[in-house]
């Protein structure tokens, strides 16, 4: 993809949420100035009524199921319920064990911990901007968020309890009975659990980034590296081509090669030979934030993974034709890793860009 078709695909995104009627409580723009919530560190809950504002260079259509819209006692339950350690088998763990708010939420750590100390087998994705995604996980085996939410209860390496038991554990706070029924009429149950914290992970935004900036048409938004590096991105390094649109995603599952023959990833879940080592194309926003990288966590610099495509990927017959060896020179690769910085949003060690409309 060229620079100009990721700059319309970006531009017609904002394009079609301004000439779209904005109905329901999300997708307004805003009419005074913004104040970004800090999401994930205040646990006090929002007023009621006030919607998310995507921050610049994000549709401004936030999509959500229509069983469960985004509102704002449902954000501040589902804030409330991210930090909850009693959601967990060994009472101290929570999301945010593995999902930090100050490292874009991934945990710095090659592959997960769980309750119990249980490791995991895969690198802890950022949970920003998934408001937008289609598919969740490494290999995409979840539909939406809510079933997301789900599994990140109840697997044995996650927090490790069944969903209804974890709803059943809040039933005797009275505090949580107020905060379901302000955002759902009811008690706390296993749906409204996934619903409300489904509800926090689509409220976590970053945008408003140098690129976003450069992007609206601030010239000198970019440093001269990033601007070459957003050349070399889009053009002879062809990362675009998956990287692609405002989330620098296509949501589709490809094959790089990395780590080749230890995870299966796509095809455990369709069990095609041609999804072997197939995986979700991550976003890159707050990229710099998120080390290590890719599913296994093997790799652990920005440098790195610019050497890794140079060098043409990971070798294996299911390698994605999109990835051969590039012959960067070493100004183009420092030049590519300074343009991944640009997509820092306005505070990298809050990156949370829940706006909210004052
Ligand atoms: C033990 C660490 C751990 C805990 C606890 C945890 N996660 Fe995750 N999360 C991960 C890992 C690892 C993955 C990727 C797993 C995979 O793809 O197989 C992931 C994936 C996700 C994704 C999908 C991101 C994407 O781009 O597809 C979201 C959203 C998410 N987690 C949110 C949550 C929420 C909400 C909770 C609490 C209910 C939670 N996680 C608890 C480690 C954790
Ligand atoms: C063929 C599609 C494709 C192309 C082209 C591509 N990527 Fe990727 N990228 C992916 C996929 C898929 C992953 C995840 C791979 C995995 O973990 O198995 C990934 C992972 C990454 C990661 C790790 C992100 C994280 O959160 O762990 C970075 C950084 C990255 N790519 C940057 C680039 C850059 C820079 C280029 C151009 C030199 C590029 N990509 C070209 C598909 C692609």
């Amino acid at each position: 993809m060229t620079f100009a078709s990721t700059c319309r695909s970006v531009f017609l995104g904002l394009l079609c949420a301004l000439v779209l009627p904005a109905t329901g409580p999300v997708a307004r723009l805003e009419s005074g100035p913004r104040r970004p919530a800090t999401a994930a560190s205040s646990q006090e809950a929002e007023p009621p009524g006030r919607p998310v504002v995507p921050p610049p260079g994000l549709d401004l259509y936030l999509p959500a199921p229509p069983d469960n819209p985004v509102t704002a006692p449902k954000l501040a339950l589902g804030r409330r319920l991210f930090f909850e350690t009693r959601l967990s088998a060994d009472g101290r763990t929570s999301c945010a064990s593995c999902h930090e708010p100050g490292r874009a939420f991934t945990d710095g750590r090659r592959v997960a911990r769980g309750a119990f100390g249980r490791e995991g087998r895969r690198n802890v994705p950022s949970i920003l901007n998934r408001a937008y995604g289609t598919s969740f996980f490494w290999d995409g085996r979840a539909a939406t968020l809510e079933e997301q939410v789900r599994q990140a209860i109840s697997g044995s390496r996650d927090l490790g309890i069944p969903v209804a038991v974890a709803a059943e554990r809040l039933s005797g706070d009275a505090t949580y009975a107020a905060a379901f029924d302000a955002a759902f009429g009811a008690r706390p149950s296993a749906d409204r659990l996934a619903q409300a914290i489904a509800t926090f992970v689509r409220g976590t935004l970053s945008g408003d980034s140098a690129f976003d900036r450069f992007f609206a048409g601030g010239a000198g938004a970019l440093s001269p590296a990033a601007r070459r590096g957003l050349d070399v991105f889009n053009g002879r390094a062809r990362c675009g081509r998956c990287h692609a649109g405002p989330l620098f995603t296509d949501e589709e599952l490809h094959n790089t090669g990395v780590g080749w023959g230890r995870d299966a990833g796509r095809y455990e879940v369709t069990r095609l030979p041609e999804d072997r080592g197939r995986f979700k194309t991550p976003s890159l926003r707050e990229v710099s934030l998120t080390a290590p990288y890719m599913h296994d966590g093997s790799i652990r610099t920005l440098d790195a993974v610019a050497r890794f495509y140079d060098a043409g990927g990971g070798a294996n017959p299911n390698l994605d034709p999109a990835i051969r060896p590039l012959r960067l020179t070493s100004g183009e690769r420092a030049d590519l890793v300074a343009f991944l910085h640009a997509l820092e949003g306005e505070a990298p060690s809050e990156p949370v860009a829940l706006v909210l409309e004052p």
